[in-house]
């Protein structure tokens, strides 16, 4: 087959800002295909997308990479081949797959075996993808294939961030800052399709403004001075933050959350936080949460939800499979707000 494949990561301090600078790490090239493992699925990938996972992989900003890598977590296809005899009725099926790997038996928390698909494993900017069986699932009915290749990584972890470590209720108050994220804009469509109330921050009023096309109440640009008394001002403070921002801004939730509130932690683009406010913290009885990724059963309910509730991701930008480095420019700019998809034509 043909694949993407990553054979270093840029020298330091490139900034990945033209196509060519990747010409000489990252290769469109001819990769043997092993046999099929025993409990594997063979998929012939329909569409596929980006999220900031691959570009840090890129940039060589990620633990353990492993070269040559097949990078890409998400992907839609078409199943040609099943090695396991109970499994054969897959074959034929227009699958999505769920990028969690090995999670293990305790819902708590993933098992030291786990992984994302998409290095060390080989992913999806390629023809065809092996997983386990158990990661296959049927693509929602009103899904297009570019629509569910944008569902799986973000959509898995913002579903765990949101309901399952942040346990949202309809009629609660959620803030979502940095909307602009991956993760962020799917919390952002789940929470309002569960019917709380959303607001988001952002660098951009257009982003801000296209959260609350998706159904947020509101937005605040958190580059103003003052942001946090004017959101107050404006919400009141919140039931639950969800967020993957980190750094200077987290010490500010302790301002919004309200008594007894959540604070679900899933990213730290910013880096750790200078300060935390513990007087605050336990006076207000609030709780800062993990979350990583999703278990098998969290993927089957956010399949569950996107299905009941016809949710649809924003996507923003389609590519062809072809134009992955231009795709990776494209996620480094940081000006998208939605999936970057890639269509595969080889049918
Ligand atoms: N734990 C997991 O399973 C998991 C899964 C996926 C991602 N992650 C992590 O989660 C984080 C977000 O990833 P992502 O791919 O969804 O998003 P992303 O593409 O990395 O976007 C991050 C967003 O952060 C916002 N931002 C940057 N500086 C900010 C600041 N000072 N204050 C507020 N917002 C700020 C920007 O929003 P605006 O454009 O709106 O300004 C930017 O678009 C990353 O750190 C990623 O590694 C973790």
């Amino acid at each position: 087959m043909y694949a993407w494949q990553l054979h270093a990561s840029l020298p330091k301090n490139t900034h990945p800002t033209g196509e060519k600078v990747w010409e000489e790490v990252l290769k469109w090239e001819k990769v043997e295909l092993p046999p099929l493992s025993p409990g594997y699925a063979r998929v012939r990938l329909l569409a596929s997308a980006l999220n900031r996972r691959d570009l840090w992989i890129g940039l060589g900003l990620y633990p353990g990479i492993r070269y040559p890598a097949i990078l890409g977590s998400d992907g839609c296809g078409e199943v040609v081949e099943v090695n396991a005899p109970s499994a054969q009725q897959w074959i034929g099926q227009k699958v999505i797959l769920n990028p969690s790997l090995y999670w293990g038996d305790d819902e708590r928390v993933q098992s030291e075996r786990y992984e994302i698909l998409g290095m060390p494993s080989r992913g999806t900017f390629a023809e065809y993808v092996d997983v386990p069986v158990e990661n296959l699932h049927l693509v929602p009915s009103h899904l297009t294939e570019v629509e569910a290749a944008a569902v799986p990584l973000a959509g898995l972890t913002a579903y765990r961030a949101t309901f399952v470590q942040g346990g949202l209720k309809a009629g609660e108050k959620v803030f979502i800052p940095g909307i602009g994220g991956g993760v962020a804009l799917w919390a952002l469509q789940l929470a309002v399709a569960a019917g709380a109330e959303v607001w988001v921050a952002s660098s951009s009023e257009s982003k801000i403004a296209t959260a609350v096309q998706l159904g947020a109440a509101g937005g605040i640009l958190y580059t103003q001075e003052g942001w946090v008394q004017t959101l107050l001002e404006k919400a009141g403070h919140f039931h639950l933050i969800v967020d993957g921002i980190g750094g200077e801004v987290f010490p500010s939730y302790l301002h919004l959350i309200a008594p007894g509130g959540r604070i679900v932690v899933y990213g730290a683009t910013r880096g750790n936080p200078p300060m935390i406010d513990l007087r605050r913290l336990f006076w207000k009885q609030a709780h800062i949460i993990g979350s990583t990724m999703g278990s098998p059963k969290d993927f089957a309910a956010l399949l569950a939800f996107i299905e009941k509730t016809k949710l649809r991701p924003h996507v923003e930008t389609i590519l062809p499979l072809q134009a992955f480095p231009a795709a990776l420019m494209q996620l480094w700019t940081g000006s998208q707000m939605g999936k970057i998809v890639l269509e595969h034509s080889q049918r």
